[in-house]
């Protein structure tokens, strides 16, 4: 059976913050900010919007995409690091609303691989046939943990969610390979600190970045026979312009085939690569029979890719 995603769909808050807004309240400028990490601008959340709001917006938009009623989902998997309350999960808020009353439910934590662990966990309870469709979303308000009076931090990220149906595609097409992986001895390189801010070694991360997002979109590839020049289109963890580019020359792969939305959306975690990836498919920069490579990294270290070709 080839196992594949089937309707993707996004959401991002209206409520837009620009470089020269933060430039009020922290010793930054638009100059640095869009050098050093590519951001222009990105969307924030505003108090009456929480997380599984967002999340229950891109679910809804993916549903109908995949033409699926919420009563066909059996598992919903949410990668958040921003969750509503500890419990219950982001994935019981949204089984409610969207009436998902046959499904399981529950949160992953891989904080900004969290989508690519969501996407390849149902992929494996698809392929052992206890489960025939499965809702991934990655869904983040970012703007809850962000220390705004750090400007090496702040500056960085937004909000949103991105959501995915996973289910049974035709032969050929759908998920190929994948990796997975973990280095916790890198966690403390980048972490939730006790006064509930992210707290980030950006250079240590950066390294980290750069090498694993090429060898990692390489290893997919591999898996199957294939090489980097046969990637048709790279969605990458939208972490900073400056990694995402490193990783797009290492695999020779031309700036049209590499989803961008970091400049008008930030990094928004575990939410980044199925907002990118919906905003292609709806774009039309993701064709039918394209090999798609989706590969992210986050703290824990984590990360994971994918490799499909795309299709129903
Ligand atoms: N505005 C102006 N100056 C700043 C700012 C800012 N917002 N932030 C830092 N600076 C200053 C620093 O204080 C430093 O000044 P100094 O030389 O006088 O000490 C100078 O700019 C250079 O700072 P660096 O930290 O060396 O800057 P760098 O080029 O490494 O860029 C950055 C920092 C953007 C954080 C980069 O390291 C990075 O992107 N790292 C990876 C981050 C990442 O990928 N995170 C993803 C995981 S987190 C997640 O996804 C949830």
């Amino acid at each position: 059976m080839s196992i594949g995603i089937i309707g993707t769909g996004h959401y991002l808050p209206t409520n837009v913050v620009t470089n020269h807004d933060l430039e009020k309240i922290v010793d930054t400028n638009d100059e640095w900010i869009r050098t050093r990490t590519g951001i222009h601008e990105r969307r924030l959340a505003t108090d009456d919007i929480d997380t599984s709001d967002m999340a229950y917006e891109a679910s809804v938009e993916a549903l109908k995409e995949a033409d699926v009623p919420a009563a066909d989902i059996d598992l919903i998997l949410v990668a958040t690091v921003t969750p509503d309350t500890a419990f219950p999960s982001i994935a019981c808020l949204i089984q409610e609303r969207l009436g998902a009353v046959n499904a399981a439910a529950m949160d992953v934590g891989a904080a900004c691989a969290g989508f690519m662990y969501g996407v390849i966990t149902a992929n494996q309870f698809v392929a052992a046939g206890a489960y025939k469709k499965v809702l991934v979303v990655g869904a983040e308000k970012l703007s809850k943990i962000t220390d705004w009076t750090d400007r090496s931090t702040c500056v960085l990220f937004g909000d949103g969610a991105g959501a995915a149906v996973i289910g049974e595609v035709s032969e050929g097409k759908g998920i190929l390979s994948f990796e997975l992986g973990a280095n916790g001895a890198g966690g403390k390189e980048l972490y939730l600190n006790k006064e509930d801010h992210i707290v980030m070694n950006g250079r240590e991360v950066f390294k980290f970045a750069v090498r694993q997002m090429p060898e990692s979109t390489i290893h997919v590839v591999e898996k199957v026979g294939l090489s980097r020049e046969d990637v048709d289109y790279l969605v990458p963890h939208q972490a900073n312009i400056r990694i995402m580019e490193a990783a797009r020359e290492r695999l020779g792969i031309s700036e049209d085939k590499m989803a961008k939305s970091i400049e008008r959306f930030g990094n928004n975690s575990s939410a980044s690569i199925p907002m990118a990836l919906s905003e292609a498919v709806k774009e039309g920069k993701i064709k039918d029979n394209d090999l798609i490579v989706l590969v992210g990294f986050g703290g824990g270290l984590t990360w994971g890719a994918v490799a499909l070709r795309w299709g129903s």
